[in-house]
């Protein structure tokens, strides 16, 4: 399975800085044999196309959607606005938009959809928090984010999703969760994308890890059986560093 290598920037970097990122990424050595995406703010879209040229490592992608194609929706951006933009991967239900914003699980649902439909690979975040999983509900957790998300979605389709499990104590804490922890809940997602979707897609479904991601635990996760990839806030933030965490992943 081919890696899904994602850099989640949240909310830095404005144009100027993204422009002087994608430049420096693409001197790095990158490996040929994973996908490499980076989610950049909407703003800084524009300057991260330009800089890149016709070079198409990394793709772009965006950190939000709204799930209509247009209207009266002040401030938001829709699914047809990125595909014309050219942006092909996109997160949603990130748990800072899940927690901060109250973006609730059928909202993640409808913009997954979204953006399928515009042909756009939707990253959706799954993940529960310390105090859930303290009190041992870590599964329904994700079992009722995930289902939310993925029911009305097409397996099939040419944009298929991918899904991060990012526990929420793991999130910019420098605690990142074990790898056999995180394999337990990758198993029980492929699972529950088995029952939805058929056993077929238990195994062609990407799914990556997200939380406290490094050049230093990177090895550890790729290692891991079904651990797919890895979608990284913090330590993507250095170029050199997202370059050196995806030659890790995916040797060139
Ligand atoms: P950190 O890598 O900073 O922990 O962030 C993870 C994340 O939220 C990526 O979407």
């Amino acid at each position: 399975m081919r890696k899904f290598l994602i850099a989640n920037w949240k909310m830095y970097y404005g144009p100027v800085k993204a422009g002087a990122w994608i430049r420096a990424f693409r001197r790095e050595r990158l490996p040929k044999d994973a996908d490499i995406a980076v989610a950049v703010p909407h703003v800084s879209l524009a300057a991260a196309r330009a800089s890149l040229g016709r070079a198409t490592i990394p793709a772009l992608a965006a950190q939000d959607v709204h799930w209509e194609k247009e209207g009266a929706f002040t401030g938001e951006v829709s699914p047809t606005m990125l595909q014309e933009f050219g942006v092909s991967v996109c997160i949603v239900g990130h748990s800072e938009r899940r927690h901060i914003m109250n973006e609730t699980d059928e909202m993640v649902g409808k913009k997954a959809v979204a953006l399928q439909k515009a042909g756009i690979i939707p990253v959706i975040c799954v993940g529960e928090t310390d105090a859930q999983r303290k009190k041992g509900q870590t599964k329904k957790v994700i079992k009722d984010q995930l289902i939310a998300a993925i029911t009305d979605l097409a397996a099939d389709g040419k944009a298929p999703a991918v899904i991060a499990y990012e526990p929420v104590w793991a999130i910019g804490s420098g605690k990142p969760c074990r790898p056999q922890d995180a394999r337990e809940v990758h198993d029980y997602i492929r699972e529950l994308v088995s029952k939805t979707w058929g056993p077929r897609y238990r195994d062609e479904t990407r799914i990556i890890y997200g939380g406290s991601v490094n050049e230093r635990n990177i090895g550890e996760y790729m290692t891991t059986t079904g651990i797919d990839g890895v979608l990284v806030g913090g330590a993507s933030l250095d170029p050199r560093i997202f370059a050196l965490i995806c030659r890790t992943a995916a040797p060139a």
